[in-house]
């Protein structure tokens, strides 16, 4: 047999999908939010080869049900209080079938101006709603991990003098050694961002924050003093809004300062918590971005599009296509000097037509649709606040910034590794309930909890089974 299934197919088993799939977000809490599979356990309930002919559509879903489902922890539950509590919604996965239907790679304007445009398009309507300048360019790339590596990249080429570009790294002596500044609590990914470029890790150069978590600009100065007076080269700094341990806000203005004087590239990390300027009570969290180089935030966080979709922003787009751009003959194309081709902005050719999500879940939700979910969010994290400050046997952690809530269990009588155990027991048990999950870190080297509200179906009554169900874990462990 050859070419597709006929379209009957789609017709007959997309009527029933679409059917459980209304069903799975009306009621997704008929679920254990995190799947109680033992490791291994999905793998060997599948046939270790393919089939030889085609199976039927009923006999795959009918699998998908028995098979795959239970091995899924539900990031769509509304007890999804976990690392950043993410959540696709309608539109958004609306627009995830069309964009498979259509399967339009973005490669070059050419090959879909329309994706070329509307991520254009829609990544201006983003800068908008998050109250920032014009004299961005954007583009939306998978994760912020790799936005990041981008922002890295360019900062590098951004010092044409040490020709990275054609001559690479390796084995030259000529070359300093050049280094990236983060705070001590920023995300993982600018290490791996340093990694991939072969800065090392070594020259990722950890600030000290202060006792909120935020980035020192002092120590931030002294640090690039250090180094140049080593000979080194300082070549970005990242700032955080929104650290993933306890979503505290880097001082951006003050560093920006420091990095004008010492000319190194600014790069923001706003991935979770930079979508919050959606919400005029939060704008303020962008303060002093304007005079960033590049900027990322994920709409794929806390902006209910369906994972992935991470927006880049940058004010020197020349820069970046300058460490990137790079086209053979067989991608040469007639309009390629009037037009966006975004393969020039970063290693990946082919492009999903994420603008497509983007875009339809701003129009559907609209400007205050988006903010007045934000800001419940934040609103139900306060809550929860309060209950953990008013219990004696329960502390707050670190400032609520955002919508989450760190914490933990810390009644009198216990010592430190005491609470520490004890709060990575109660976390199981809370977590082996299948009614609410959430995740830990630690802060000024003690084990605490997080509770991040993120999730689009997150109601009240959620966050208050969270709350019932830590203070029974924790009865019942100081019982045992
Ligand atoms: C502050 C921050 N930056 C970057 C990331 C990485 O995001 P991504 O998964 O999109 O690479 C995270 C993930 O939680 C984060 O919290």
């Amino acid at each position: 047999m050859t070419g597709d299934l006929p379209t009957s197919e789609l017709l007959t088993h997309g009527e029933k999908l679409l059917g459980w799939i209304a069903e799975y977000l009306q009621h997704p809490e008929r679920f254990p939010v995190v799947s109680p599979v033992a490791p291994g356990e999905v793998r060997a309930s599948l046939p270790a080869a393919p089939p030889e002919s085609g199976e039927s559509l009923e006999r795959i879903i009918a699998d998908f049900e028995q098979k795959i489902l239970p091995g899924i922890t539900h990031w769509n539950h509304p007890g999804f209080f976990a690392y950043f509590s993410i959540s696709s919604s309608i539109p958004g996965i609306l627009a995830e079938l069309l964009i498979a239907a259509l399967d339009v790679n973005a490669m070059l304007w050419k090959t879909s101006p329309a994706a070329t445009e509307l991520e254009q398009v829609a990544m201006d309507w983003l800068r908008q709603l998050l109250g920032m300048g014009e004299g961005w360019f954007g583009i939306i790339n998978d994760t912020a991990s790799i936005s990041t590596m981008l922002a890295l990249a360019a900062a590098r080429e951004a010092k044409p003098e040490l020709q990275i570009r054609a001559r690479g790294m390796a084995g030259r002596s000529d070359l300093p050694v050049m280094r990236v500044y983060c705070s001590e609590h920023a995300h993982s990914s600018v290490d791996k961002g340093a990694l991939a470029l072969g800065f090392g890790l070594d020259n990722v150069v950890k600030i000290a924050s202060d006792d909120e978590f935020r980035m020192r600009p002092g120590a931030l100065a002294a640090a690039v003093r250090a180094d140049r007076n080593a000979g080194m080269l300082p070549i970005a700094c990242v700032a955080t809004v929104g650290t993933t341990s306890t979503t505290s806000i880097d001082p951006v203005d003050e560093i920006a300062e420091i990095c004008g004087i010492e000319e190194m590239w600014l790069h923001v990390d706003g991935s979770y918590g930079g979508v919050a300027a959606v919400s005029p009570r939060y704008r303020h969290v962008l303060r002093g971005v304007e005079r960033a180089d590049s900027l990322v935030v994920n709409p794929h966080k806390w902006l209910f599009t369906p994972i992935d979709c991470s927006a880049f922003y940058t004010r020197r787009p020349d820069v970046l296509k300058r460490a990137f751009s790079l086209v053979p003959e067989y991608l040469v194309t007639r309009e390629q000097d009037e037009v966006v081709n975004l393969m020039d902005y970063g290693v990946q050719l082919g492009r999903r037509f994420r603008a497509l999500k983007l875009w339809m879940v701003m129009r559907a939700f609209g400007a205050d649709g988006l903010a007045s979910r934000i800001e419940r969010h934040c609103e139900l994290a306060r809550m929860f606040e309060h209950w953990v400050a008013a219990d004696p046997d329960w502390e707050l952690s670190a400032p609520v910034t955002f919508s989450l809530v760190c914490f933990r269990y810390a009644p009198s009588g216990l010592s430190e590794p005491e609470r520490d155990r004890a709060n990575a027991e109660i976390l199981q048990r809370v977590n082996a309930s299948g009614e609410v999950y959430l995740s830990h870190t630690k802060l000024n080297g003690v084990y605490v909890l997080r509770l991040a509200v993120g999730n689009i179906r997150t109601e009240e009554r959620h966050v208050a089974r969270a709350w019932e169900l830590l203070r029974e874990a924790s009865v019942s462990y100081s019982s045992d």
